[in-house]
């Protein structure tokens, strides 16, 4: 899929203030820093897009960018940030709650998770919440680019032990890295072959 316009729609703090549903959406989800919004400047091609920083908790609120004037995809908050308050740290925001169990237009949200380190307890946690609300979801590995190949397997390998303990088909797991474009082309066909399941 070709990307020939991608613009930034609005923030928003609350599900009151988010864009109409009026096209189909996609949602970017993970632990604070996992590369939420280099993965959407990367599919889109634009370099600052969505704001990237290297100090995690970025992304406060949900950011829409509305592409090829026919979907969204949406740039949530990071979950797990050990500096933001006790209650946030130890759940998921509402805002998160609120967005993947209430937002109509959401055909797929996209779990990201970090391939340098070990499975995290909160992604695991957050991928049986959405399994237990029936979400649709799919797994993307950012930084594929960094670990070496030794790190990479062993990470890998353990995170779909772990899955397996919650799982019995593994969810749709794609590896990819926003320096390199890996995953790229995966992810827009998902979305590509998505977008006509959209019913208003
Ligand atoms: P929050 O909004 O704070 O939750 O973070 P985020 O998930 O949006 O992460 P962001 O895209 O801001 O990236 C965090 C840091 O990771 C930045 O320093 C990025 O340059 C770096 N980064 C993101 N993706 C990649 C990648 O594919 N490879 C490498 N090597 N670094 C990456
Ligand atoms: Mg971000």
């Amino acid at each position: 899929m070709i990307i020939h316009s991608a613009t930034f729609v609005k923030s928003s703090a609350n599900i009151g203030q988010f864009p109409p549903n009026n096209y189909p959406e996609y949602g970017f989800v993970g632990r604070s820093n996992v590369g939420k919004s280099s993965l959407i400047n990367c599919l889109c091609d634009r370099k600052n897009l969505a704001k990237t920083s290297s100090t995690p908790g970025k992304t406060q609120l949900i950011n829409h960018f509305l592409i090829n004037e026919a979907w969204y995809l949406a740039d949530l908050p990071g979950y797990g940030y050990a500096k933001v308050s006790k209650g946030k740290r130890e759940g998921f925001s509402k805002l998160i709650t609120d967005y993947v169990t209430q937002r109509k237009n959401l055909l797929n949200l996209f779990v990201l998770v970090d391939s340098r380190i070990p499975p995290q307890a909160i992604d695991l946690e957050f991928m049986e919440f959405l399994g237990v609300k029936e979400i649709p979801f799919s797994i993307l590995l950012t930084k594929t680019d960094k670990p070496t190949q030794k790190e990479f397997s062993q990470n890998f390998k353990d995170f779909k032990n772990a899955l397996q303990q919650t799982w019995e088909e593994l969810p749709p797991i794609t590896l990819t890295s926003s320096l390199s474009g890996k995953g790229r082309e995966e992810i827009l066909s998902l979305i590509h072959d998505t977008n006509p399941l959209f019913k208003l």
